[in-house]
C-alpha cells in the first residue's frame, strides 16, 4: 500500500519525506489555502516545490467545473512537471476531461467520490486513481471503509486498473483498516501517518534494552 501525505505544507512534506516511506503528496484549494497560499502564480509554484521534495505523484487541483476549462487547466498543471497528476471533481464534466486526459496519458486522480457508482465511473473514464472520501462519509453516519470494500470488489469483478486512493483519511485506524481492505493507496494528515509508529510497549522495551546494556558497561 502507497502512502501519500494530505497536505500543502512544505515542513510536513519534507518531514514524510525524511521518514523515507512516503510514496506522494495530496493536495486540494482548502489546503492549499490554510498554508496562505493563494494567486494563480504562487499556487502553480507551490506544486512545483512539492514536487522537488517527493519522488511520487503530486495531486493538483483544477478549480474549473466545465469541461474545456478542465481541459485547459489540467493541461497546464500536467506541464509544470512530470509528477503532476491532475485532480478532477467527480461531475459530468470532470469524468469526460478524464477520459481526454487518459487518452493523453496524463494521469488523473477524480476526487470527491462518495458512492460506488461514481467509483465505477471514474473507473470507465479510465482515471488513474478514484478518492473516496471516507472520513467524511463517517461525519454523516456512512461506513467510509465499507466504500472502500465495496469498490475493492467492483474493481476485481470488471478487473478495473484504477487504483484506491483512500482520502479524507483522519487517524490510524483509517490506514490500518485500509490496509486490510486492500486499499492501494491511502492519502492522510502527518499525524495519521505517524501514529503508526506508536506502541507503548516499544518505549517501554527500548527504555529497558538502554538501561540494560548502561549497567552491563558502566
Ligand atoms: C483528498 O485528496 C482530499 O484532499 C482530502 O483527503 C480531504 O480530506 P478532509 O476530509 O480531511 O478534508
Amino acid at each position: 500500500m502507497k502512502f501519500f501525505i494530505d497536505t500543502a505544507n512544505i515542513e510536513q512534506i519534507k518531514e514524510a519525506q525524511s521518514l523515507g516511506i512516503l510514496d506522494g503528496v495530496t493536495t486540494n484549494p482548502s489546503l492549499m489555502a490554510k498554508e496562505g497560499i493563494t494567486g494563480e502564480k504562487k499556487i502553480l509554484k507551490h506544486y512545483v516545490d512539492i514536487c522537488e521534495i517527493v519522488d511520487g505523484d503530486v495531486s493538483a487541483e483544477v478549480i474549473s467545473t466545465n469541461y474545456k476549462e478542465i481541459i485547459s487547466e489540467g493541461e497546464k498543471l500536467a506541464n509544470l512537471h512530470s509528477q503532476i497528476v491532475v485532480k478532477v471533481p467527480m461531475i459530468k464534466d470532470g469524468i469526460r476531461a478524464i477520459k481526454y486526459f487518459t487518452e493523453k496519458n496524463i494521469k488523473t486522480n477524480c476526487t470527491l467520490v462518495f458512492s460506488l457508482g461514481q467509483a465505477i465511473l471514474a473507473a470507465k473514464a479510465g482515471a488513474t486513481y478514484v478518492s473516496p472520501f471516507i472520513g467524511r462519509l463517517d461525519d454523516f453516519s456512512n461506513d467510509g471503509l465499507n466504500l472502500i470494500k465495496e469498490i475493492k470488489k467492483v474493481y476485481h469483478n470488471y478487473n478495473y486498473k484504477t487504483l484506491i486512493l483512500a482520502a479524507s483519511i483522519r487517524h490510524t485506524m483509517h490506514i490500518i483498516n485500509c490496509s486490510k481492505l486492500g486499499a492501494d493507496v491511502i492519502t492522510g494528515p502527518l499525524n495519521s501517518i505517524t501514529g503508526l509508529f506508536n506502541h507503548p510497549q516499544t518505549d517501554l522495551g527500548l527504555e529497558k534494552f538502554l538501561s540494560d546494556y548502561k549497567k552491563g558497561n558502566t
